[in-house]
C-alpha cells in the first residue's frame, strides 16, 4: 500500500523494533501515533517525528480499550503495526500465575483487542494494513519460552485467520517474524541473550522489513530470511525436526 500521507499506529514505539520502524515510517512519509509506556522516550520520538503519542500499560485491559478510544479520536487509521510485546524465559514450573496472565494479556489480549477495535476503521479506509510482528518462537517452539513460544504462536494464528476473514477486503494482514533481534528484550526479560549463533540482527533490519512489507502487502516474512527454514523442516518432517532441535538448539 502507499505509506505516503498513511496513518499509521505502531505499539511499542517506544524502543527496539518499533522505534525503528516508526522512524522508517517517518522516512516513507507516514503519520504516525506512537505508543508505548516511556513517556519521555515517546516525546522525544514525537519530536523527531512529528508523531502523536498515546500511553497505555497493555498489562492493563482497560488500559488497551481506552489506548484503542484514544486512538479513533486522532484521525481515520490506515494502518495497525501490532509490535507491543515482552519476554519470559526460565522453566514453566518457575513462573507465577501472575507472569503468565502477564504474557498472555501483553503480548496477546492486547493486540487482538486492538486489532477488534479498530477494525472497522480500517474496513472503512480506500487501504489499510494491519501488520503483526510475531517471533521465531512461536514458529518453532523455544526450551525455556513455553508461554512465550504460545502467545506468540497464537497471534500469529490469529493473523493468519484474519487474512482469510478479510480476503476480499481493502485490509491487508501481514505478518514479520523476527529471530534474535539487537534491542532490550533480552535484558527486560531478566535473561540475556548469551547463544553464540544466531547473531543478533538490528532492529533497524526487522523495521525496514516491516515497512517493505507493508507496501508490499507481502504476508509473511522472516527477518533474517533463513528462518523459514527450520520453520518449513518443522512443517514437513516434525520427528527431524525435533531431532535437530534437540541437538543443534531450542533453547533461546
Ligand atoms: N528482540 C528480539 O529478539 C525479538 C525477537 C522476536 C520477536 N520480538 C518481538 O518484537 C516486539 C518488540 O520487541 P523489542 O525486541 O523491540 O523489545 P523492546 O526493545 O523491549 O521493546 C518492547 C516495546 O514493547 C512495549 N511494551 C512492553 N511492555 C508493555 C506494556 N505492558 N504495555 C505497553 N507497552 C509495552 C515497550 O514499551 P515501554 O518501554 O514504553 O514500556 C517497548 O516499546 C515484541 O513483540 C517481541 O516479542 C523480539
Amino acid at each position: 500500500m502507499e505509506l505516503r500521507g498513511a496513518l499509521a499506529v505502531v505499539t511499542g514505539a517506544s524502543s527496539g523494533i518499533g522505534a525503528a520502524t516508526a522512524a522508517r515510517l517517518h522516512e516513507a512519509g507516514a503519520r504516525l501515533i506512537l505508543h508505548g509506556r516511556d513517556e519521555r522516550r515517546l516525546a522525544e520520538l514525537a519530536e523527531r517525528t512529528g508523531g502523536s503519542v498515546v500511553t497505555a500499560d497493555f498489562a492493563d485491559p482497560a488500559a488497551v480499550s481506552a489506548a484503542a478510544g484514544e486512538i479513533r479520536r486522532l484521525g481515520e487509521v490506515d494502518i495497525l503495526v501490532n509490535n507491543a510485546g515482552i519476554g519470559w524465559a526460565g522453566p514453566v514450573a518457575e513462573m507465577t500465575a501472575a507472569d503468565v496472565a502477564r504474557l498472555v494479556q501483553v503480548n496477546l489480549t492486547a493486540p487482538l483487542e486492538l486489532t477488534r477495535a479498530l477494525l472497522p476503521g480500517l474496513l472503512a479506509r480506500p487501504r489499510a494494513s494491519l501488520m503483526f510482528v510475531t517471533s521465531i518462537a512461536g514458529r518453532t517452539a523455544v526450551a525455556g519460552e513455553s508461554v512465550y513460544s504460545a502467545v506468540k504462536a497464537g497471534l500469529d494464528t490469529f493473523a493468519e485467520s484474519l487474512r482469510f476473514e478479510l480476503a476480499g477486503t481493502r485490509v491487508h494482514v501481514g505478518v514479520v517474524v523476527p529471530g534474535v533481534v539487537d534491542t532490550e528484550f533480552f535484558t527486560r526479560r531478566g535473561r540475556p541473550y548469551e547463544r553464540r549463533s544466531p547473531k543478533p540482527v538490528p532492529s533497524d533490519r526487522v523495521a525496514s522489513a516491516i515497512v517493505d512489507a507493508l507496501r508490499r502487502d507481502q504476508a509473511d516474512r522472516y527477518v533474517p530470511g533463513w528462518l523459514k527454514l527450520p520453520v518449513t523442516v518443522r512443517g514437513a518432517l516434525p520427528s527431524v525436526y525435533r531431532a535437530l532441535a534437540s541437538r543443534f538448539g531450542g533453547s533461546g
